[in-house]
Parts: C-alpha cells; structure tokens; sequence
C-alpha cells in the first residue's frame, strides 16, 4: 500500500485496483477468503458487511457501546472489555479493577490487581481476610513470620485477618484478591495458607460430574472457601442451585452458557460473576476445550 502512495498516476492506479480485483478472486476461489486482508477488503462492493455480518464475539467486543457486562440487583456479570483499573490505594505500582464489592449487596470484595515493576501491596483493614491467587506472573510473598514464599501461576495464600504480610513483585502480574470482614467464632482461629491448585486432592461430588477442588480447609474457622471447579465440553451442573451462599466467579478457562436468575449468558474465559444469595445458577461448559472456574463461598456460619 506504501507503493500506491508514492505514485499518484491514474494509469498506475486504475490497473492497480483491477489486479487487486482479480487477486482477490482468485484468493475466494480457493475457499481461503480471509476477511482481514486488505486486497479483498478493496474489491468489496459497498454495504458488502449488511449481507455478511460478523458474529464472532471478538468483533463483537469492537463495537462502539458494546459489552457483554450486565449488572441486576442479584448478579452481574463482568466482561473484561468493561475492566477499569486504577491504582489501588496504600499498594505500590499496583492497579486494581473491583468486580464485587458490597455496593453490589455482597459481604466481600473480589478484584483484579494488576501488580507492575518494583510494586507492593498494603495490608488489608483491621480484621479482614485476604485470599490471593496467581493469574498470571508471579510474586513474592513475606509471611509475618519472616519467611518468603515464591508464589507462580495456579498458586495461592490465604492471609488471616491481622495477620502482617506484604506481596511484592518485580515483573508484571495479575492476581484475584478477595477479602471479606473475618466472622469471628470463639476459640476458633483461621491459619495462614499457601498451596497450589494441583497439589489439591479432587473431591467427592455426588450426583455431578464436575472436577471439584477446595483451596481451604472445610474446617469450623473458614468462613468462606474457594472451589476450583473443572468442566469437560458438554458438562453441565445437574443441580439448578438456589442456595443461602453468595458467589463471587472468574472463569479461568473455557466457555459457556451461565444462568443466573431468568437469563442466560454466553460466557468465556476472564469473565467474572456475582452471584447473590438465592439468585438461580447453572453452568453448561461448551465449545472444544476445559471450563475451569474459581468460586468464592461463604461458609460455616449461621445465617441467622
Ligand atoms: C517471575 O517473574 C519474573 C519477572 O516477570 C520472571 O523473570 C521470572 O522468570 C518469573 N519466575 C517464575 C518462576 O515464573
């Protein structure tokens, strides 16, 4: 295209845009039209896109005004093409994009750090809980006992409410972070935690067939868990889940079709959910590869 701009002869031009033509024939004929390329776009008659609309939801995500997020006083879903970072407050060169938080109705937060060169994070408030996992990178982890941890892809911590700790980073790195306000229960005390999704044993989950994991102990002093939740193509949940607990969801592979509440929503991997206490739920895992999810619980309290 460089060429056509250096050489302004109309001849030039004219016999140009008929080899451009016949190039792009014979392209189609073969039955590799590729819609990206700049020789057929050119031969293309005008309004040639009314008859062929795009579907594919990547073109989608380019429409102006156009997003897959919804948000409905008992879930929303959040896509990443609506993502807002800003810098996250008390952390070092760290960006943060909230997906779940009490405004919503939820008791908890979930959201998305963005942790950068030579960053840091901050303590939680006063007898919050934080649970971290490592989408992508990796970090640092001081524990208040002075020891470090090494935390890579697929790994987590679990930091205990008071509890010192700082996650540090020197490379680029996406965690989920959720924290919620600790229920404390007499004589009961939760313990700092790190592991990895593999080294988690897979559990029983009668009547379903999904691969089940849990992060944290099922023990009294948690007052939430995280499920690591794995779906072939085609699996779906058999129980239509209406239950007291909330949820807060990041689809770390895969796609499908989410219910919540009356509505259905085609969803992929980096979408993120929240599910109020009784909204209706149900996932069916499609296309060609593995639905894995992360799911925040509360559990173990009274609801009263
Ligand atoms: C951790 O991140 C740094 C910086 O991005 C990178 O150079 C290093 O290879 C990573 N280490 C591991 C174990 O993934």
């Amino acid at each position: 295209m460089q060429y056509f701009s250096m050489n302004s002869s109309p001849h030039f031009l004219l016999l140009s845009v008929t080899i451009i033509g016949l190039l792009g024939r014979s392209v189609c004929d073969e039955g590799f039209c590729s819609a990206s390329s700049i020789l057929n776009v050119e031969s293309k008659p005008l309004y040639w896109k009314v008859t062929n609309p795009t579907l594919s939801p990547s073109h989608l995500q380019d429409l102006p005004g156009f997003t897959r997020s919804v948000y409905r006083s008992d879930h929303a879903l959040i896509t990443p093409e609506s993502h807002v970072f800003s810098p996250l407050p008390d952390w070092i060169n760290t960006l943060g994009a909230f997906l779940v938080t009490p405004a919503m109705g939820a008791h908890f937060v979930m959201y998305l750090g963005k942790m950068q060169e030579n960053s840091k994070s901050s303590l939680p408030p006063n007898d919050v809980e934080r649970f971290i996992f490592i989408v992508d990178g990796n970090v640092t982890l001081a524990d208040a006992f002075g020891k470090s941890h090494k935390l890579t892809v697929d790994s987590y911590a679990y930091l205990p409410p008071n509890f010192k700790h700082s996650i540090e980073c020197d490379g680029s790195t996406t965690l989920v972070i959720f924290e919620r306000r600790y229920s404390f229960l007499e004589n009961h005390v939760t313990e700092f935690i790190v592991g990895s999704t593999d080294k988690q044993p897979l559990l029983e989950t009668p009547g379903e067939i999904f691969e089940l994991r849990k992060l944290l102990p099922t023990s009294l002093p948690y007052d939430f868990n995280i499920h690591i939740m794995d779906f072939q193509p085609g699996e779906f949940l058999n129980v239509k889940e209406v239950h007291y607990n909330q949820h807060g969801l990041l689809l770390l592979e895969g796609q499908g079709i989410y219910r919540l509440g009356d509505s259905w929503y085609p969803v992929q991997t980096g979408d993120a959910i929240w599910m109020a206490p009784f909204v209706p739920q149900w996932y069916a895992a499609l296309g060609k590869s593995r639905s894995r999810y992360l799911l925040y619980k509360d559990v173990n309290r009274n609801p009263l």
